[in-house]
């Protein structure tokens, strides 16, 4: 199907020829998700450079009855920011609106374009003294408008929150074409319904978010890191406990990493473990502007060994040393990918059942999915652990999902704890929710969007 010539001539009307991309070859980075599960098939990509060419398009679309489908880094790990192989959806770019307007280090805020890339405004943030705590492997790729759409998590939301938690302003484009626009830089807001929420995490459903006002914190001044050994996943949580007694609210991240995944890193990244190989280890970063944040790690790592909790374990004496047992943590994804095909689960429990849901799960597994290998990791301290499971040609995604997915639903969990719905797990969502939230969540839909026109098929089922 060839796009109608009209919407073609309006839009390169609008933006110009540079800002619309129809060659197939320029096409092809914006029609398939990171990992390549969702091939689509854009009518053309149009990009932008204002939020008034981005409303513009809205109403060039909306009076042709044209879907739109926003996309940042096309970093998401949902298929959410890909259009279906229709070749009628429009791609909305946000990459050439990447200005940062203001960085406020008394007010502790940014303000940036959504199609900003995280690390140049975590860079930013650090060039003034001042901490943009939202970190993951993606950082540089990502953008501040995918980021905010998919209210990312990442490796420090034990301390600071999800994306969420960060937002203070929203500058968003509504599906009717019109620009609402909330840029306030404000700590305190209760002036009617605080409306930026519905569009946090809304994968691009609801409107277009083309600016934000984030929060910043002072940056500390110190970090700890240390990556120990654990014999099994309820180790990991005493050693939680242990942490959260000798460094307090100075924990930044608790991450769990499997022995799976460090054999993973190893193969496909090179990345080895400074520390004797255990079936589990722990991954924890610390930061303060207070001095004696390392001997409270030593401290931790004394007690760790002492009482059995820890086999090994190693502190990075240097920034550089930090940045070694990071990388181990921060090539699982990618490692995973080149291994072959997986099924990934981006899952939470309360915290404390994690170790039941890991055993009851592999155990479910190995009954319903024999030959399936289990890459287990994330964001433990949160609940969250990407419950990934490596499979052959004859294994079945759908099967290996429902044994997942019925033993986290029999923790009361959830099926998305970070990466969000899009299209992977639309039918999952209609599964696992409760009807009664499906319905408040499609009368918000049509709400804003009766047509849907702005990514339709993602987050619900049309
Ligand atoms: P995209 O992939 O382009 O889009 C994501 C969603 O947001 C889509 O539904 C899209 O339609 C919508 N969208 C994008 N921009 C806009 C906009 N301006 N307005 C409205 N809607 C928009 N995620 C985590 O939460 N935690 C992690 O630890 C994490 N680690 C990752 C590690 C790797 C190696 C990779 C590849 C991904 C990881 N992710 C993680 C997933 C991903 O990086 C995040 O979801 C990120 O927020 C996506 O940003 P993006 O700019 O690439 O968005
Ligand atoms: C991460 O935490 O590294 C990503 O969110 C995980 C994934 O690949 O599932
Ligand atoms: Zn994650």
């Amino acid at each position: 199907m060839t796009m109608p010539m009209d919407l073609l001539q309006r839009l390169t009307g609008l933006v110009g020829s540079a800002g619309v991309v129809t060659n197939a070859s320029d096409l092809e980075p914006y029609a398939v998700d990171w990992r390549k599960l969702f091939p689509g098939k854009p009518a053309c990509v149009v990009r932008p450079t204002s939020t008034e060419q981005v409303a513009g398009i809205v109403q060039i679309c909306r009076e042709s009855g044209t879907a739109i489908v926003p996309q940042g880094g096309n970093t998401g790990l949902a298929g959410g920011a890909v259009p279906d192989p229709s070749g009628t959806q429009v791609v909305l770019s946000l990459n050439r609106m990447a200005a940062i307007r203001h960085v406020d280090p008394v007010g502790l805020t940014i303000e940036a374009e959504a199609g900003c890339i995280l690390k140049v405004a975590q860079d930013a943030a650090a060039a003034a003294g001042r901490l943009l705590p939202i970190s993951l492997a993606a950082e540089g790729s990502a953008t501040i408008g995918g980021v905010v759409a998919a209210n990312a998590g990442g490796v420090n939301v034990l301390r600071y929150g999800m994306t969420r938690s960060l937002v203070l302003g929203l500058e968003v484009v509504l599906p009717d074409g019109t620009v609402a626009n909330g840029l306030r830089r404000l700590r305190k807001d209760n002036a009617g319904y605080d409306w930026k929420q519905l569009f946090i995490g809304s994968e691009g459903t609801l409107g277009i978010v083309t600016a934000a006002v984030l929060r910043l914190l002072p940056r500390p001044k110190h970090a700890a890191t240390a990556l120990l050994s654990v014999a099994d996943p309820a180790a990991a949580l005493r050693l939680l406990a242990l942490a959260q007694d000798e460094l307090g609210d100075q924990i930044s991240a608790f991450e769990l990493i499997s022995a799976t995944s460090m054999q993973l890193v190893a193969r496909h990244a090179g990345l080895k473990a400074p520390i004797a190989e255990g079936e589990w280890f722990v991954l924890i970063e610390a930061a303060s502007s207070l001095a004696g944040l390392r001997e409270a790690a030593e401290t931790m790592l004394g007690a760790a060994f002492e009482q059995g909790i820890a086999l090994d374990g190693v502190i990075a004496e240097s920034g550089a040393q930090a940045a070694q047992l990071w990388a181990l943590r921060e090539h699982v994804t990618e490692s995973e990918a080149r291994e072959g095909k997986s099924v990934k689960h981006d899952v939470s429990v309360p915290l404390t059942d994690v170790p039941r849901f890991l055993s009851e799960a592999g155990e479910a597994l190995a009954a319903g999915a024999p030959g399936t290998r289990v890459n287990a990791f994330g964001h433990l301290g949160d609940g969250n652990i990407h419950y990934n499971v490596l499979v052959g040609a004859d294994h079945d995604a759908g099967v290996v999902n429902r044994i997942v997915h019925d033993v986290v639903a029999a923790f009361g969990g959830s099926i998305s704890a970070e990466h969000g719905i899009g299209q992977y797990r639309v039918g999952e969502l209609a599964r696992y929710r409760p009807s009664t939230e499906m319905e408040l969540a499609r009368t918000i839909k049509r709400a804003l969007d009766p047509d849907n026109r702005l990514n339709p098929g993602k987050v619900l089922l049309p």
